[in-house]
């Protein structure tokens, strides 16, 4: 294929991204639906696809796609055959690939292990993906020492670093930043990695801190602590969050813990989305002295 059309290449990030197949978007169009069941786009599948449980499950989304609106009855090709019957019988779960324009990250991460690992740090969650969307689009200056407060899986913090932030990624659980290390080894970046369980570990020199959805739940106090000290070693420092709007009353009860602070939302004019994902809103929070 000379050109590969663009809802190609979105259905070629989705399946990097490992979209959730029932919000997985195939299609915008008629004319799409027919160049999506074209022997040529098989073809072009086979190019990327590998074998893995997710693959089984995209596959199997795909044949039944064929299946009903191909009009010419097209078969499956004996590569995308080959690579299901492969998927069937495999373990592997890839990590997962985030698409900003020219810029990606992957990070290994599971949507299953969340409760039996006791942390919400094995996932990447929309605040966390909205804001990675604002930052690439909005890049930080090269050198900015970044400090991510409860990083995750680390995205935010490895699209930082290969900006040319000099980053240091934290979370409160040893397992998440052990998890961080590894997906920032996979991404080739350098970065430091280091516990801060907010209001216990000392704070760090930083120009700016970021989170995400770290304003969900309990005692919050904590983490308005951090903040604070945070501010105490560099007063010009700026904290940028972003909050996904869950209960209107956690975030309202969070900002009053702040409220020696000056607060900013920022537009929603900023950044445009550029992955997948469906999301309660998030909002994003200027946080300085
Ligand atoms: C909902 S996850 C968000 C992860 C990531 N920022 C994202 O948006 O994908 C919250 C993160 O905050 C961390 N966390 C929760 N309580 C914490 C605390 N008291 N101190 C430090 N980190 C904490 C968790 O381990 C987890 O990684």
């Amino acid at each position: 294929m000379d050109t590969i059309p663009d809802f190609l290449q979105r259905v070629k990030q989705q399946y990097l991204q490992q979209v959730s197949l029932d919000q997985f978007q195939w299609v915008t169009s008629d004319i799409e639906w027919s160049v999506l069941v074209e022997p040529f786009t098989q073809a072009y599948l086979g190019e990327f696809l590998y074998p893995s449980i997710y693959t089984k499950f995209f596959l199997k989304s795909y044949f039944r796609l064929l299946d009903k609106h191909s009009q010419n009855h097209t078969e499956p090709d004996e590569t995308l055959l080959y690579i299901y019957i492969e998927s069937l019988s495999s373990r592997e779960i890839p990590p997962v690939q985030y698409t900003l324009g020219d810029c990606s990250v992957q990070v290994y991460e599971s949507q299953n292990i969340l409760l039996r690992a006791g942390t919400t740090g094995v996932r990447t969650w929309e605040a966390g993906m909205a804001l990675a969307e604002l930052l690439y689009q909005n890049p930080i200056n090269p050198g900015t020492r970044v400090l991510e407060l409860g990083a995750g899986t680390g995205l935010v913090s490895i699209l930082c670093s290969k900006m040319g932030a000099s980053v240091l990624a934290t979370d409160g659980d040893n397992k998440v930043c052990q998890g961080v290390e590894e997906n920032a080894h996979l991404n080739e970046c350098e970065l430091s990695v280091q516990r801060l369980l907010w209001g216990v570990d000392p704070p760090v020199y930083a120009d700016l801190v970021l989170a995400s959805d770290v304003t969900y739940e309990g005692d919050l106090r904590c983490l308005a602590t951090t903040m604070n000290d945070l501010t105490v070693v560099n007063p010009r420092c700026k904290i940028l969050l972003a909050a996904t709007l869950r209960r209107r009353e956690t975030i309202d009860n969070f900002l009053r813990l702040i409220s020696n602070f000056h607060v900013r939302v920022l537009t929603k004019k900023k950044y445009e989305k550029l992955l997948y994902y469906d999301s309660p809103p998030v909002v994003f929070y200027e946080i300085f002295r």
